[in-house]
């Protein structure tokens, strides 16, 4: 990522993030988008920004974070994450959400054994510039996880300042989260995943 991007957005932030809500609020409202046409998804994104709930020690932070979307017939989603772990030698696959199961909810996925209530949501995305994504793990009333991963997802390395604003906007009004905890995804391409890299 270079560095103009993040300082335009931190100027942003000092500026906007004053506004948005402090503290976790707990009118949220973190369903999955409308009307999402999952097939659009397919392809590859690179992690942008991201945040976990509970976070997550510095030393188990991966770099070069991609996730490849696939959309089955069936309505089936599959993920598979590309990522470096820190001072890794390769690159690992991570498949824990390589089968999304449609819920009947627009957006949301389940995961995992029927009893954990784990939930892949998609909160918006344009399909060509960017996604919000909520991981949920054992989500106990509509929006409640014992544990969280937020991010947002570009379908290129660089993520232009409009969508990382209006991205922590929808996080700040939907999912209830301040700026706090977030972090930068890192992409030097050392994984170069299926070779469909698009520099910004
Ligand atoms: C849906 O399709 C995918 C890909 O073809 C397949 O792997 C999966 O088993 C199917 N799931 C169901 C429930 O039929
Ligand atoms: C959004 O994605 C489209 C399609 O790749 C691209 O042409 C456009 O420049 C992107 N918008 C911004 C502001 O980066």
């Amino acid at each position: 990522m270079s560095d103009i991007p993040c300082a335009v957005f931190l100027v942003f932030c000092v500026v906007s993030c004053q506004s948005f809500p402090k503290g976790e609020v707990k009118h949220c409202n973190p369903r999955g988008m409308q009307n999402l046409e999952p097939e659009k998804l397919t392809g590859i994104w690179y992690g942008y920004l991201w945040r976990r709930h509970p976070m997550v020690l510095d030393d188990r932070v991966l770099t070069e974070y991609a996730p490849y979307v696939t959309a089955a017939e069936n309505g089936t989603l599959s993920i598979l994450i590309e990522a470096l772990p820190k001072d890794g030698q390769a690159c690992i696959v991570i498949d824990e959400l390589s089968s999304l199961q449609p819920t009947g909810q627009s957006g949301v996925y389940a995961f995992g054994p029927p009893e954990s209530n784990n939930h892949f949501k998609i909160i918006d995305t344009d399909y060509i510039n960017y996604s919000v994504v909520l991981v949920c793990y054992g989500e106990k009333r509509q929006g409640w996880c014992q544990k969280d991963a937020i991010q947002i997802w570009s379908r290129r390395v660089g993520l232009d300042p409009i969508y990382v604003y209006s991205g922590m906007k929808t996080i700040a009004q939907r999912l209830c989260k301040t700026f706090e905890g977030f972090r930068f995804s890192v992409h030097k391409l050392a994984c170069n995943l299926r070779g469909q890299v698009t520099k910004k």
